[in-house]
């Protein structure tokens, strides 16, 4: 008993370090860039001081929740504490080196700033931009290391915690096929990028087969890099379109993906969907975690409003307003569920038996 509220105790110290760190980066740089760059200072709605408190008691219930789903046993504790500890510590000062250049591209409006060997024809046009207003967009090793640190930041150190919760109805999905030896199960993350879902979703199922997909060879080379410093089994990790994945009809019998949807084209949202049916088994689960919606969170519509204010988030305003469970439902999903963590927003469905 004494161990383990010491082990909660511990991991609720690291959260708050993890929020202080967040919150007192984004206040200097904020700081730096009135005094360096103030022609790059975004236009942003003021947000009012009782939304202070919903959002400090909404990451509240965030932390809680994943630490009782940890105690159930969804996935270890120690997967609280992990992250590439060493490595962030020395990509750190890069992040404040890169500020400038991302200042610069606000300013000057420039979205389509690639790097110029990326063949273009190997990526669907509306890919090809600086989201976020990230340096190389999602095209090179630069971008791909710091990724994982600038999302940490963002959300003051959730990230993690809000990528977990695709973990609880994954368990509950995949147990539909808990006859079968759970070596012969499937599991696909779309849009893995750096693969923090799947070393997740590794965790907590130790055995099942895992494949991770996307359109950046740079996300997908840091994912692997990650993966071999952990024990367990691998993943394969492959390059290409979530709207054509690779895979023949019915092959998996879950699929993820996190924070994709928020950066499509209405359209190629669809698409995506469409494709997750496609390869899942009948009687399969779908997982998708994305950013909160207008319609379930109108609390916080300032904060979602700012977001796209200040980063190159193209299709977000479309994304905040769209109906996500429509879509999945005329992908041909059923059994749809949803529920807001904090800043995420996690569906999850289920690929009809007699599909
Ligand atoms: C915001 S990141 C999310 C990455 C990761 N799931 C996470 O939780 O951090 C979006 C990812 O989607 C990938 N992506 C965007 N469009 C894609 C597509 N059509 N097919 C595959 N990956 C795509 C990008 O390369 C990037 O890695």
């Amino acid at each position: 008993m004494a161990q383990q509220s010491l082990t909660q105790l511990a991991y609720q110290t690291l959260q708050q370090g993890k929020s202080l760190a967040g919150l007192a980066h984004k206040g200097l740089s904020t700081k730096l860039m009135e005094i360096l760059a103030p022609e790059s200072i975004p236009p942003t709605k003021p947000i009012p001081p009782r939304l202070f408190g919903e959002l400090r008691r909404s990451m509240s219930a965030l932390e809680q929740r994943d630490w009782h789903e940890a105690e159930q046993g969804i996935y270890p504790k120690t997967q609280l504490f992990e992250a590439p500890w060493i490595e962030w510590a020395k990509r750190y000062p890069f992040v404040w080196l890169d500020l400038p250049s991302t200042w610069k591209r606000r300013e000057q409006k420039n979205v389509r700033d690639i790097p110029n060997q990326i063949n273009a024809e190997n990526y669907p046009n509306y890919y090809l931009q600086n989201f976020h207003h990230q340096t190389d967009g999602y095209l090179s090793d630069h971008s791909a290391g710091l990724y994982d640190l600038q999302v940490e930041i963002l959300f003051n150190g959730t990230a993690d915690s809000m990528r977990r919760r695709t973990l609880a109805p994954l368990k509950r999905g995949l147990n539909k096929f808990k006859d079968r030896n759970p070596g012969s199960l499937r599991v696909l993350d779309v849009a893995t990028g750096t693969g923090r879902t799947l070393q997740q979703i590794r965790g907590a199922f130790p055995d099942i087969e895992l494949l991770g997909i996307d359109l950046s060879a740079a996300y997908l080379k840091q994912a692997s890099k990650y993966f071999n410093n952990q024990n367990g089994e691998f993943a394969q990790l492959l390059r290409g379109n979530a709207e054509q994945l690779p895979f023949t009809n019915n092959s998996m019998q879950g699929v993820t993906c996190v924070f994709l949807l928020h950066e499509l084209p209405g359209k190629v949202r669809q698409n995506v969907l469409n494709e997750c049916w496609r390869v899942l088994e009948p009687g399969g689960i779908l997982v998708l975690a994305d950013s909160i919606q207008i319609s379930d969170s109108p609390q916080f519509e300032a904060v979602m409003e700012n977001f796209h204010r200040v980063f190159h988030e193209p299709y977000y305003r479309d994304y905040i307003n769209d109906d996500i469970t429509s879509r999945i439902n005329s992908a041909g999903f059923i059994g749809i569920t949803a529920e807001s963590h904090f800043m995420t927003r996690v569906w999850s469905a289920n690929k009809p038996l007699e599909s």
